[in-house]
């Protein structure tokens, strides 16, 4: 069972985007309860993984609904899977926001100035527009300062208490349901 532990967080820490290359995790689905008590996901960006802290991290808009939802109720879940192996992984935790600009600074520099362009509108997602064409000007004013739109971008920042691991290879499906326990991973095997 530590090699699945192994396994799954190896793979998340391999998957986690700077800006290189795409791999089967780099975006993961991220569940939260919504506002009205109904399911809400969507895809993002897995930043950073952290074994020792058990945290996995994704970058966001402050305005977002997401954000809302998750100063609401902190929960969340985030899946991916991996078509080619047919695996899939089921991370359960809980979110911190991470708005405070000395925690996020490194991460805004270190974005790549076209991922950055979303947090300069002024218009906030979901925001209703007249066409399309109003958020792309919105954006792309001239002459934009670095800085601009750093006041939207925060880090979201999941500490993982339970995995679900799921692998359909051909010689035998495989489930295991692992959670952090007194300091420690402890994984069982369970029906897929
Ligand atoms: C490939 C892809 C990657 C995305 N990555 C992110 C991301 O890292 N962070 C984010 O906030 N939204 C990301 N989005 C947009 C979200 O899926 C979502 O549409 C947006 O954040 C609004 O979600 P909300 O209304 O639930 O807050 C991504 C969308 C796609 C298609």
């Amino acid at each position: 069972m530590d090699q699945i532990v192994d396994a799954v967080w190896a793979r998340l820490h391999a998957c986690a985007n700077a800006g290189k290359e795409r791999s089967p995790f780099t975006m993961l689905q991220a569940a939260t309860i919504g506002l009205d008590g109904a399911p809400a996901v969507r895809t993002v960006v897995l930043r950073r993984a952290a074994r020792e802290q058990r945290a996995v991290m994704f970058h966001t808009d402050v305005r977002s609904t997401k954000v809302a939802e998750l100063r609401r109720d902190s929960r969340i879940s985030l899946i991916g899977c991996d078509l080619d192996a047919g695996v899939q992984i089921r991370l359960y935790g809980v979110a911190r926001l991470v708005e405070a600009p000395s925690e996020t600074r490194a991460a805004w520099n270190a974005s790549r100035p076209r991922t950055l362009i979303v947090y300069r509108t002024p218009l906030a997602p979901a925001t209703p527009v007249a066409s399309p064409a109003e958020t792309h000007a919105a954006a792309h004013g001239e002459d934009l300062d670095p800085t601009d739109g750093f006041e939207n971008f925060c880090l979201v920042e999941v500490t993982v208490s339970r995995i679900d691991y799921l692998d359909l290879n051909p010689a035998g499906h495989m489930r295991a349901s692992l959670v952090f326990d007194e300091g420690k991973w402890r994984g069982t095997w369970i029906a897929p």
